[in-house]
């Protein structure tokens, strides 16, 4: 099956979702159950924890925000929302950004300045998988990618073997190295991390991390925010994603590389009025899931999900450290679109092999889930040491 058949599987749209419903709704409607007061169709969804609804806190910090705007730097909400994630990951300035793919573009184009140049990351990291070829057009920069040796996450050897050093006049030399923690759930341990950054630094090559879920790699208990983030030159982190803000992401750095981001931001329609709307919300999701703990809930889950499947037979592709199983589904005979379709049969949505777990999965998808697992090791084959397919 083809990726996009995948993507189309897992993408079709909710019962309560369908077209005419949204049609149906007139801005303002006052629905009888009210969508922010509880976690919805988000509960039984695996695919991402992009998924995850806002709250009713959130609600009740958007009602009560700022309204200016934000464009003329006069929001207190949003410049609030910007100085405390400076504070957290210990930078001079942030910049909000409406997603996380406009923070690594402005990331990188902040960084760099004419061609030839270019960028050297991991050939799974997001930046060249997901976002539609940004690093193209709106920097004109090469992407050179790197497998990491270990089959997990890249180390510092890694990159100094595949680094352009710009000596000849038909290179192209590397100006910046974009990583991603975690990366498909794993975690770049701290240690390897600050030897990268220490060989970088001295090879005068910027830093960025696409820091979309730095959270989870911190709620795991491999390092601190600062710790971490003391590595960069700039970070990406979204709020989006496994912290349940509706939208938002935010850009940290230095103050040059902040005012260079900004008007990189404007040019390409970024630039926004009343934002206090979306940093109230923003700033909840920091506050009440990244900081109250909620992310450990959904570690535990994970770490369970794997345990469960693990000790009756199963195979993972990498290992579960945060909030993301990958379960191999080769040794079992099954492809991705029967896993679709088998959960979708069962009220779980799924897009493949990953399994992405997020603080609003309740306990009947787990029960859900682990029946699915069964099922899947019961009708397919182990391949169990010693046995031949
Ligand atoms: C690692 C990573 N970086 C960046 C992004 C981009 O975020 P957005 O969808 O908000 O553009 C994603 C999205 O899932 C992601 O997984």
């Amino acid at each position: 099956m083809t990726n996009s058949t995948i993507a189309s599987l897992a993408h079709q749209p909710d019962e309560m979702q369908s077209p005419s419903l949204i049609n149906s709704k007139r801005n303002g409607d006052i629905k009888a159950v009210n969508e922010w007061s509880e976690p919805g169709p988000a509960a039984f969804d695996f695919r991402s924890d992009t998924v995850t609804r806002p709250t009713e806190q959130m609600l009740a910090a958007i009602a009560s925000t700022t309204l200016q705007d934000d464009d003329f730097q006069q929001d207190p909400t949003t410049l609030g929302l910007e100085a405390w994630m400076a504070e957290l990951t210990d930078k001079a300035a942030g910049l909000f950004v409406v997603s996380g793919t406009m923070g690594n573009q402005l990331g990188v184009r902040a960084h760099l300045q004419s061609p030839p140049h270019s960028v050297l990351c991991d050939a799974r990291s997001h930046l060249v998988t997901h976002e539609a070829g940004g690093v193209a057009s709106l920097s004109g920069a090469m992407v050179s990618c790197v497998t990491p040796a270990n089959g997990r996450y890249m180390t510092q050897a890694d990159l100094e073997a595949h680094v352009n050093r710009g000596r000849l006049i038909t290179d192209c030399p590397t100006r910046l190295i974009v990583l991603e923690i975690p990366l498909g759930g794993v975690i770049l341990p701290l240690k390897e991390c600050c030897r990268i950054s220490k060989w970088a630094r001295e090879q005068s090559i910027a830093l960025h991390l696409d820091g979309a879920r730095l959270w989870e790699a911190v709620a795991a208990g491999a390092g601190s925010l600062r710790d971490y983030c003391a590595c960069f030159d700039s970070i990406s982190l979204c709020f989006s994603k496994g912290l349940g803000a509706p939208i938002g992401s935010m850009l940290v750095g230095s103050e040059s590389l902040r005012e260079r981001a900004r008007w990189v931001r404007k040019s390409i329609g970024g630039g926004m009025r009343q934002a206090g709307v979306v940093c109230a919300a923003a700033r909840v999701a920091v506050e009440a899931t990244f900081l109250g703990g909620q992310l450990q809930r959904s570690h535990a889950h994970t770490r369970e999900i794997a345990t469960f499947w693990e000790t009756r037979g199963g195979r993972l592709i990498y290992p579960a450290e945060t909030n993301m199983v990958w379960l191999d589904l080769e040794p079992v005979g099954w492809t991705s679109e029967q896993l679709i379709r088998r959960g979708a049969a069962l009220g779980l949505r799924l897009m493949g092999a990953r399994l992405v777990v997020h603080y609003q999965i309740g306990d009947e998808a787990m029960d859900r889930l682990q029946g699915l697992m069964l099922e899947i090791l019961a009708t397919g084959f182990v391949n169990h040491p010693g046995q031949s397919r």
